[in-house]
């Protein structure tokens, strides 16, 4: 399992459904790592071994692992083959997963179970939908969240959430810093189990507002969807 502590921020692309052998090559020959930090690229399962790592601070990642090890399970793939592939981190419950494919946190929790038994490290993301945020159910629609998808075996070391508003993801709707800064207190304090985990924000996040997000104290890095296919403004936004 990848050291957490050793990076200052945590830097995750999420590609989606998006890239082709020719966007993989161009991306890694403009890509500039800078070592404290932690680079994770997330492709589609199909290009994972054409991703390039180092064993430092560029880690290749999944986009969602099955909930099940082996057997007669078509078009899955399973944690450990993740790990074979040298997989180390793998995003699990992101909104798009729960709306299109009816994701549940049930679900989620047995996908972040075999990743960390695989030893790969899962980015269990969460976040409210509009209706919830302007009905003041935030905290209460992430405290259900947290508590029904992190497995007992869960902490600071082997896992990461990411809180990702769901009205945010793609719109270039952003919380306000305060509300980040808040947002994510309050899941560092939920538990103290939690106090030490790695919380990440994801939401159109931009090389224009990246650095501000960044600055702030519990935030320890970005999940960046849309602005991580652009090598030269993802480059920007982990520099
Ligand atoms: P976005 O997506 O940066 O395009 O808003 C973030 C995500 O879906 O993880």
């Amino acid at each position: 399992m990848i050291n957490l502590s050793n990076f200052s921020s945590i830097f995750i692309a999420n590609w989606k459904l998006n890239g082709n052998i020719e966007f993989i090559d161009q991306y890694y020959q403009k890509l500039s790592i800078n070592s404290e930090k932690c680079i994770v690229i997330c492709s589609p399962n199909i290009f994972l071994s054409r991703l390039i790592s180092n064993p430092n601070n560029l880690f290749k990642g999944a986009q969602d692992v099955s909930t099940y090890n082996q057997g007669a399970f078509t078009g899955e793939v399973s944690a450990h083959m993740l790990s074979e592939e040298n997989i180390k981190f793998c995003l699990v419950g992101h909104s798009e997963r729960r709306q299109h494919f009816n994701e549940e946190n049930s679900s989620i929790k047995q996908k972040a179970i075999n990743l960390i038994e695989n030893k790969i490290i899962p980015v269990i993301c969460v976040g409210e939908t509009l209706e919830a945020k302007e009905n003041k159910l935030t905290k209460t629609v992430l405290k259900k969240q947290i508590s029904n998808c992190l497995p007992e075996t869960a902490n600071f070391q082997n896992t990461i959430i990411a809180y990702e508003p769901i009205w945010a993801i793609g719109t270039g709707l952003t919380p306000t810093f305060e509300e980040i800064e808040e947002v994510h207190s309050y899941i560092k304090n939920l538990n103290p189990k939690f106090n030490q985990i790695k919380v990440l924000y994801g939401g159109s996040v931009k090389s224009s507002n990246s650095a501000k997000i960044n600055s702030l104290s519990n935030v320890d890095g970005c999940l960046v969807g849309g602005a991580s296919l652009e090598v030269d403004d993802f480059n920007l936004i982990i520099s």
